[in-house]
């Protein structure tokens, strides 16, 4: 449908791009300040019951900035599984059962993806991948290719992942790690947007699909609409559950599944309600269209809740404005879904603008689980280049004795929307920490990037 060529929408993980890992001898990504991981219960023994749910979360780099203004500290880890993230430091109150995966891609990088089609490219892309795992002390890679829009490219995205796959459990073996390094993709619930992917070989090498279950509808479609609705659809033709039961009939391991909530909204102005025209988006608060969940619904507006279709919209009628968004109620029977079908659990984009406490999507998920997923993390990287890393996440005693010199330059997103890549840094002798890294791009004239890209 038309929806393809022109949405194009997305996920802008990517910070740490395949410019990064492109040249990663290069790029200037902080490796995690002393204790990162190693405060370790290690009489917690390594469990994983069958009804143990993923509750996964994608934390961009620019969360730190406003309009977002979620620091790392913030980041609620009981709730969490998995952070798919770029660059910020976590807590220091981690724990060994969050695990961290680097996400590459992104969509506004779709176009650093023509590489694809190439096997000595891909080679290149492995071995840095891997080498990224090991510098900076991740437990795995996400790829964000949206979208692989020809047979070509979605063949070279199997061969890819399974290159990846091949790769990590080479590194697992070498290591005598117990832990399989976590390999994920994300992926569109939109079937123009994936007809072209190898559902069989994928699904043999990736751990977790992330399917991006949200982004039906915005400024591109004709009609205010659901963005992320589980059932129904008839208006837009996508629904989330139609989504899943055609990745299951292309090969898809179900249990591999987990499931995208949006922690925004798409807005409509000048409407009338579901399936009427309308004009314009709105300016929103990190972009046109896009208001943060935590701050919906906005005042005036009369919360309404599907759930028969599992969708929810705030409707102020004075201002003829819809909001397409999920809530805490909605999350709660998205994440009953995930349970009576058997998917891997939930994932959410993004962490920053949640609510905090009571209102929380993320909790919210966390709660209906109870029982979350407690593989446990990598802590052992004795080939990083960073001492830190090398030696306190391998419980190591180390103090934060940060040493702040290095110099990196743009921030890795800067350069691949800009293409200038010459962002190098630096003396690998020493061990950045957060805060220089942060002082440093807060001074950048470019300022942090929008949640989505539209391509
Ligand atoms: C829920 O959505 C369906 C399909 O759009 C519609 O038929 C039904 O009336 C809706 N229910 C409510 C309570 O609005
Ligand atoms: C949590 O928020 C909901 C509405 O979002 C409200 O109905 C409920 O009373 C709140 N619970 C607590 C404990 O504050
Ligand atoms: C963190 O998440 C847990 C599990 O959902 C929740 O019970 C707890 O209240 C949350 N903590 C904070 C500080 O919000």
């Amino acid at each position: 449908m038309v929806l393809s060529a022109s949405i194009k929408l997305v996920l802008f993980i990517a910070t740490i791009a395949l410019a990064a890992i492109a040249d990663v001898g290069a790029t200037a990504i902080q490796p995690r300040t002393t204790h990162y991981k190693v405060r370790a219960n290690r009489l917690k023994a390594a469990s994983k019951r069958a009804s143990s749910k993923v509750n996964a979360a994608y934390y961009p780099n620019w969360a730190i900035y406003s309009p977002y203004d979620f620091q790392p500290t913030e980041i609620n880890t009981t709730s969490l599984t998995h952070l798919f993230y770029a660059f910020a430091d976590i807590s220091t109150d981690s724990e060994r059962n969050l695990k961290t995966v680097l996400s590459v891609g992104g969509g506004s990088c779709s176009d650093h993806f023509s590489f694809i089609t190439d096997s000595s490219k891909r080679a290149t892309f492995v071995t840095s991948a891997v080498q990224m795992i090991e510098d900076y002390g991740f437990d795995g890679t996400d790829v964000d290719f949206e979208f692989p829009d020809t047979a070509a490219r979605g063949s070279g995205l199997a061969s890819l992942i399974t290159e990846l796959r091949t790769a990590f459990d080479d590194l697992q073996e070498k290591k005598g790690d117990t832990t399989p390094y976590i390999l994920t993709a994300a992926t569109s619930a939109i079937v123009s947007l994936y007809t072209h992917m190898n559902f069989p070989e994928l699904d043999a090498a990736l751990d977790f699909w992330n399917l991006m279950a949200y982004d039906y509808t915005g400024s591109w479609t004709d009609t205010a609409d659901d963005q992320a609705n589980l059932y129904g659809g008839s208006r837009t033709g996508v629904s989330t559950d139609t989504a899943i039961n055609d990745y299951i009939s292309r090969g898809v391991t179900v249990s591999k599944i987990s499931l995208g909530l949006p922690v925004y909204s798409r807005s409509f102005e000048d409407t009338s309600g579901l399936r009427d025209s309308y004009d314009g988006v709105g300016s929103g608060t990190s972009e046109a269209g896009i208001y943060f969940y935590r701050d919906l619904a906005k005042s005036g507006a009369t919360v309404y809740e599907n759930t028969t279709d599992v969708s929810a919209y705030s409707y102020d009628s004075s201002k003829r404005e819809l909001v397409s968004y999920d809530t805490p109620n909605i999350a709660k029977l998205k994440a009953q879904y995930v349970q009576s079908k058997g998917l891997a659990g939930t994932f959410f984009f993004d962490l920053s603008t949640d609510k905090k406490g009571n209102g929380s999507l993320v909790d919210t998920t966390a709660d209906v689980y109870g029982d979350l997923d407690q593989t446990q993390n990598h802590i052992n990287y004795p080939n990083s280049k960073w001492t830190n890393i090398r030696n306190n996440m391998g419980q190591g005693s180390g103090s934060s004795s940060a040493s702040t010199t290095q110099s990196s330059t743009a921030s890795t997103h800067q350069s691949t929307s800009t293409t200038s890549r010459s962002s190098t840094s630096t003396s690998s002798g020493s061990e950045p920490n957060i805060g220089s890294q942060v002082a440093q791009r807060s001074n950048s004239a470019t300022g942090p990037p929008s949640i989505h890209q539209k391509v």
